[in-house]
C-alpha cells in the first residue's frame, strides 16, 4: 500500500477505533505509523530475560547463579529485593504466553538460565530445567508465536564464577559445552538464536565498576572478560551453525549514539574514546576488524589475554546483529581513568527523562542504526528498546501515556531508517511485563503489562493496548 493511501485509511480508521474501544487519547493510532509500513516479513516481538522474570530461583534443581549470590550482599540492590520470585514466569508462563498472543505479538525473545539447565555450569544436567524450556517452546509454537532464544543474559552459574567466571579463559570451553547442549535440546524447534546479551553491559558493570553481579572492579578483570566474551560470542555462533545450518543467528549489542558536548577537537576525541568503549569494542572484533586500539590506547593492555590464533577465532559471520538502544551519550573530556572522558548528565529542564534518568531522544535509535549500518552487517534487528516510567495502577488500567508516546516516536525513527534502505527486519520492545530490573530492584517498570509483584496479577497498560491495535 502507498504511504498516502495508508494515511487516508488510517485517519478514517481512527474514528472507528475510538468508538467503544479501550483506547484512551494517548494510545490512539498514529496516522504516520502502521505495521504494514514495516513490511509483512517484519518481526514484532517482546524481549525478556530469565533472571528478570522466572523466579523459582531454587526450584526443581536450578543451581545458584551470580545474581542469586549478588542480591544477598548488602547494599547491592537499591530496594533490597531479589529475583527469587520476580514475575514467577516459571509457573505462570502458560497464561503469560496467552496474554502475549492476545496482544498480537508474533515473536517472543527469552533467555535460558544456564544454571537451571546445567546447575554446576558444566557436566550434570537438570532434566526439569530442560522440561521447563521445552514447555515454553512448545507452548509458543502451539499458539503461533516464534521463539527466539538468548543463550546468555547475564546469569552465569555461580560455580563458574567461583573459578573466575568471564575472566577465566576456560569459559570458552564451558560456554561451548552449554551452547552445544542447548542447541541439541532445543534446536529441533527453535530457529532464532542470540548468543550474548549486551557484552558491553555485563563486562563493564560486572567486572569493571562492580555495579552488577559478580561485583568486581578492575581494569584487568574487565579486559579479560571482554576478550573472553568476544571469543564466546563467535564460538557460540559457530557451534549453533555447525548443528543447525539453517538457523538465524545473531548477538545482541547495547548501542548508544555518542556525541561530543562541543564541536572542539578535544571533545571530539573524548567522544571517540567513549564510542569505542560503548559500541565499537563489541562489534569490530566479530567483523574481523580486531580491537579498536588506535582510538583507545589502553586497549593495548588486552594483549596479555590474547593468544595466537585468537584474531581468527573472534570472527563470526552473524546473520543479524541485535541492536539495543535506550539512550544517547553526550560526552566531554573528563577524569574517568583510561577513557579520559565522561558523560554529560541530560538536562531535566530541556529533555524528558525516563525513571532511570535516561533522556528520551527518539532520533538516537535512528542515529545508532545508521552507525551500525556502516558495518558489513546483513540484517539489523532492534532486540531491545523501551522505557521505565512511574506507572500507576488505577482499577484495571494503567495510563502510561509517556510510554505510548515513547514507542510511537521511536518506531517512527526505526521506520525512517528502514525507508532509507537499511535492512532493519524486526523490533522487539523491552519489555513484556514489569520485572526485576537488576540492581534497581522492582521500582523501575519497563513493561507494557503491569505486574503486581504481591499477587502476580497482570494488567495490560495502555501501551500494551496500543500495540494490540497496532499489530492487529
Ligand atoms: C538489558 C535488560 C535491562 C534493560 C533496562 C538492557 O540493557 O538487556 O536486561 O532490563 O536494559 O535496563
Amino acid at each position: 500500500m502507498k504511504r498516502s493511501e495508508f494515511l487516508k485509511l488510517a485517519s478514517a480508521g481512527t474514528a472507528f477505533l475510538y468508538s467503544g474501544s479501550l483506547l484512551s487519547k494517548a494510545n490512539q493510532p498514529d496516522p504516520e505509523l502502521s505495521k504494514e509500513l514495516f513490511g509483512s516479513a517484519f518481526h514484532w516481538g517482546v524481549s525478556t530475560a530469565s533472571h528478570q522474570i522466572e523466579g523459582a530461583w531454587n526450584v526443581d534443581g536450578k543451581g545458584e547463579n551470580i545474581w542469586d549470590r549478588f542480591e544477598m550482599m548488602k547494599g547491592k540492590i537499591k530496594d533490597h529485593s531479589t529475583g527469587q520470585i520476580a514475575c514467577d514466569f516459571y509457573h505462570q508462563f502458560d497464561n503469560d504466553l496467552d496474554l502475549l498472543k492476545s496482544l498480537n505479538f508474533k515473536d517472543f525473545r527469552f533467555s535460558l538460565s544456564w544454571s537451571r539447565l546445567l546447575p554446576d555450569g558444566t557436566g550434570r544436567i537438570n532434566d526439569k530445567g530442560v522440561d521447563f524450556y521445552n514447555r515454553v517452546i512448545d507452548k509458543c509454537l502451539r499458539i503461533g508465536i516464534e521463539p527466539w532464544i538468548t543463550l546468555y543474559h547475564w546469569d552465569l552459574p555461580q560455580l563458574l564464577e567461583d573459578k573466575g567466571g568471564w575472566t577465566n579463559r576456560d569459559i570458552i570451553g564451558w560456554f561451548a559445552e552449554y551452547t552445544d547442549f542447548c542447541v541439541q535440546k532445543f534446536g529441533d524447534r527453535v530457529r532464532n538464536w542470540i548468543v550474548l546479551n549486551e557484552p558491553a553491559a555485563f563486562t563493564t558493570l560486572g567486572y569493571l565498576i562492580g555495579m552488577h553481579a559478580p561485583g568486581h572492579r578492575g581494569i584487568n578483570k574487565f579486559l579479560a572478560s571482554v576478550h573472553h566474551a568476544m571469543l564466546c560470542q563467535a564460538e557460540g555462533g559457530r557451534i549453533i551453525r555447525s548443528h543447525l545450518p539453517d538457523a538465524h543467528i545473531g548477538t545482541a549489542l547495547s548501542c548508544s549514539y555518542v556525541e561530543p558536548k562541543k564541536q572542539l577537537p578535544r571533545h571530539e576525541r573524548a567522544a571517540k574514546r567513549i564510542d569505542v568503549i560503548l559500541n565499537r569494542l563489541y562489534i569490530e572484533p566479530t567483523l574481523g576488524m580486531g580491537y579498536p586500539k588506535k582510538d583507545l590506547p589502553f586497549l593495548e593492555k588486552m594483549e596479555r589475554f590474547i593468544q595466537p590464533g585468537d584474531e581468527e577465532r573472534l570472527k563470526f559471520d552473524f546473520d543479524f546483529i541485535g541492536l539495543q538502544n535506550y539512550f544517547r551519550v553526550i560526552s566531554r573530556p573528563g577524569i574517568i581513568p583510561y577513557i579520559r572522558a565522561t558523560k554529560v548528565k541530560p538536562d531535566k529542564e530541556k529533555s524528558e527523562l525516563t525513571e532511570m534518568g535516561w533522556e528520551v531522544w527518539p532520533k538516537g535509535i535512528y542515529m545508532s542504526i545508521k552507525q551500525y549500518a556502516k558495518y558489513p552487517i546483513k540484517e539489523i534487528i532492534i532486540t531491545e528498546n523501551g522505557a521505565a516510567f512511574p506507572d500507576e495502577l488505577q482499577g484495571e488500567s494503567v495510563h502510561d501515556t509517556q510510554r505510548c508516546n515513547y514507542f510511537k516516536d521511536y518506531l517512527k525513527s526505526v521506520l525512517k531508517a528502514k525507508c532509507e534502505g537499511i535492512n532493519v527486519t524486526g523490533y522487539f520492545l523491552w519489555t513484556f511485563m514489569d520485572n526485576f530490573e537488576w540492581s534497581y530492584g522492582y521500582k523501575p517498570r519497563f513493561g507494557i503489562v503491569y505486574n503486581d509483584f504481591e499477587t502476580q496479577k497482570r494488567t495490560i497498560k495502555d501501551s500494551g493496548l496500543w500495540f494490540r491495535n497496532f499489530l492487529k
